[in-house]
Order: structure tokens, then C-alpha cells, then sequence
């Protein structure tokens, strides 16, 4: 905050403290009486009465109260301005310190499964790590991946069998660890409406559904120029760039004639964040651990 803007908070905010007591004492000083009165103001609505008794002490002292309360507040907490208060609190060093307090008591307890395998943390000795591990996800993952690892409308399903970058430990960990973003171009200024609806046929025709022969045999040589680089020519997609297999009944994206050709003409990026900052190797480990039992019933 700039000097001046500091001063107009800092200004104000004691103006409007200071205002409001003089407020409060100088009503109090006018005051005629400063016992209990039966003599009325004045105003009457509906047959009640306004009598002319002083404010109650114990709300004065309690107005008092929040005003010393208020001006020890900004004494010690930043509150005017750039002033930081003399205790120097701030919230991002709350913030350190309760994690530093949450690695301290909470670390040892996702270390002690680092030293067991994925294989082993699916056996039932080992459950409490998987639970672990399944709490882990469902406060990190579940908002995309669903509370049952089953996926939604772009984000994948981890609980079958089939992987756009591939399903062993080290390619989980590798997603987790540095995020993944698929790169699939828009391809209607490359082929046009019409080449977009003859390509949709192909790709049915890929997945073993019905599908207008003509059509798909015109796109045919063009997903072999264009697609096949990524898809591969027999379109079972390819890991290392998370590209689909297209082959299967598994759509990121919708099969549906209008959903293919939509995902065809404005192009495809989803995003798997990267959980580098978040979650430590250890972490990570019980994810991995139950994420791979996801699969596997
Ligand atoms: C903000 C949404 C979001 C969150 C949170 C998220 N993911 Fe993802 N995840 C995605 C998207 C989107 C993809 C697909 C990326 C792509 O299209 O290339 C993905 C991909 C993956 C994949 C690769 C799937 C495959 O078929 O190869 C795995 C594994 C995965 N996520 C696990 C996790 C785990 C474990 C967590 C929690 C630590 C997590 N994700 C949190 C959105 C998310
Ligand atoms: C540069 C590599 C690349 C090329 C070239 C490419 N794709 Fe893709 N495609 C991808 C990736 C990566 C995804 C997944 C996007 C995502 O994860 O968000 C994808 C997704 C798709 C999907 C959605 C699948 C689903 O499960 O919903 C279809 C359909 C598709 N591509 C068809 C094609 C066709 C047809 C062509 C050629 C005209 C093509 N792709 C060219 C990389 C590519």
C-alpha cells in the first residue's frame, strides 16, 4: 500500500474510534437525567411510551470496553495502514507454522508405509495404509476424479483398466508429481466441416460402430497423415502423449456422433495438476498405492 493510502486508512479508522466516543460521552454529559426518570420525551407510537432515562451503565462500559478492546487490537495486529503491530503477526506465518506442526506429527505416519511396496500395501496386513491412502485422495483428487475414482465428462476414470499415460507405479507417480496436460489441436480449419463429420465416421468406425462406410473411407488416408502421429495408425492411442486409445468404448470426451465431432473441431487440453507442493513423496506413495487398488477388483 502506498504511503498515502496507508495514512487515508489509518486516519479514518481512528477518526471513526474517536468519533463514535465523543459520540457516547458528549450524549451522556447532555443527558438531564442521569437517574431513572418517569418524564417522557415526547414521542409515543402505538400507546408506548419513550421515557427520558439515561443509556444503561453497563451498555456504556460495554460500548467502553470494545474501544479500548478495538484500539489494543490495532496496537498489536496489523490493522492501519502498513503498520504490521508490534506482535508482527501475519497470517502466511500462521499458516507456516501450522503446517510445520502438521509435518511434525503427521509425517512419521505416511513414512512408516514408505518402506512397503505397492503390491504389498494391497495386501489385508496392510489396510490401514490403503485407508490412508484413500483419505489422501478423496481430499485431493475426488473434486475431478470423483469420490469413486470413476471420472467425469474430461476427467479420466482411474478405476478401469485403461490409461491415457499408462497405469504402473511409476507413470502414477510421474501424473501426480508433475501433472499431466493433453495437447489434442482443433482440427476444423485443417479439414473443414465436411472432413470433420467424415473423420467423426472414422473414428466410429475405429470403435467398432456403426458408421456411414463412405465417409469413413474418405477420412481413412487423412487420419493416417494427421491422426496416426499421435493416435497411432491402428488409433490405440499412445501413452507417452497421453493420447487416447480410440479403438475401445472408453471415451475422455463422450462417443456420441456429436460429442467426437465436437472434441474434432475445437480440439482437446485437459489439465492434471501438479501435486509437487502439495503432497510429499510419502503421500504421494499411499495415492499411488490406492489408486492401483482402484483397478484391480
Ligand atoms: C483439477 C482437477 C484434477 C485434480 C484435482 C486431480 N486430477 Fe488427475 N487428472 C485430471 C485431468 C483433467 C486428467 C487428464 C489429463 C489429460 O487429459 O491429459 C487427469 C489425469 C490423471 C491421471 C492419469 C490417468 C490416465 O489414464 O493415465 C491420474 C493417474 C490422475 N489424474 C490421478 C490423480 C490423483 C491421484 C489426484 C489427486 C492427488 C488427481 N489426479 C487430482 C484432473 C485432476
Ligand atoms: C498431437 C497429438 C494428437 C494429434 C495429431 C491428434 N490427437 Fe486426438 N487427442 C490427442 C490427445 C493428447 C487427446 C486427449 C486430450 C486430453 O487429454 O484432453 C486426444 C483426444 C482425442 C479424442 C477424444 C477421445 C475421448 O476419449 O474423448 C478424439 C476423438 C481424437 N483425439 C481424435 C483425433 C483425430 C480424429 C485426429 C486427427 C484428425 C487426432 N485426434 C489428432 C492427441 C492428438
Amino acid at each position: 500500500m502506498s504511503a498515502f493510502w496507508s495514512m487515508w486508512v489509518s486516519v479514518i479508522t481512528l477518526a471513526v474510534i474517536v468519533g463514535c466516543t465523543w459520540l457516547l460521552l458528549a450524549t451522556r454529559k447532555s443527558q438531564p437525567h442521569q437517574e431513572l426518570t418517569e418524564e417522557t420525551v415526547g414521542h409515543s407510537f402505538d400507546g408506548i411510551e419513550e421515557l427520558d432515562n439515561p443509556m444503561p451503565k453497563w451498555w456504556f462500559w460495554m460500548f467502553m470496553v470494545t474501544v479500548v478492546f478495538g484500539l489494543g487490537y490495532l496496537v498489536l495486529y496489523p490493522g492501519l495502514g502498513n503498520f504490521a503491530g508490534v506482535l508482527g503477526w501475519t497470517s502466511t506465518k500462521q499458516w507456516e507454522e501450522e503446517i510445520a506442526y502438521a509435518e511434525e506429527n503427521y509425517a512419521p505416519i505416511f513414512a512408516q508405509y514408505s518402506s512397503l511396496s505397492i503390491d504389498e500395501l494391497q495386501l489385508a496386513d496392510n489396510a490401514a495404509g490403503l485407508r490412508i491412502g484413500q483419505r489422501l485422495y478423496a481430499n485431493n483428487c475426488s473434486l475431478c476424479h470423483g469420490t469413486a475414482g470413476t471420472g467425469a465428462y474430461g476427467f479420466p476414470n482411474l478405476t478401469d483398466n485403461d490409461w491415457l499415460y499408462g497405469g504402473d507405479e511409476a507413470t502414477i507417480k510421474h501424473t501426480i508429481t508433475q501433472g499431466r496436460m493433453g495437447a489434442m489441436p482443433a482440427w476444423l480449419p485443417v479439414l473443414g466441416e465436411e472432413g470433420i463429420l467424415d473423420m467423426t465416421h472414422y473414428v466410429l468406425k475405429l470403435s467398432g460402430r456403426e458408421h456411414d462406410a463412405g465417409s469413413a473411407d474418405r477420412a481413412e488416408p487423412q487420419f493416417q497423415a494427421l491422426c496416426a502421429a499421435c493416435h497411432m495408425p491402428d488409433g490405440t492411442g499412445m501413452n507417452a502423449l497421453g493420447a487416447p486409445n480410440l479403438t475401445n468404448d472408453t471415451w475422455l470426451y463422450g462417443g456420441e456422433f456429436g460429442q467426437i465431432a465436437h472434441t474434432l473441431r475445437v480440439g482437446r487440453s485437459g489439465v492434471m495438476p501438479s501435486f509437487r507442493h502439495l503432497l510429499t513423496d510419502d503421500q504421494i506413495h499411499l495415492i499411488t498405492a490406492y489408486v492401483t487398488s482402484l483397478s484391480q477388483d
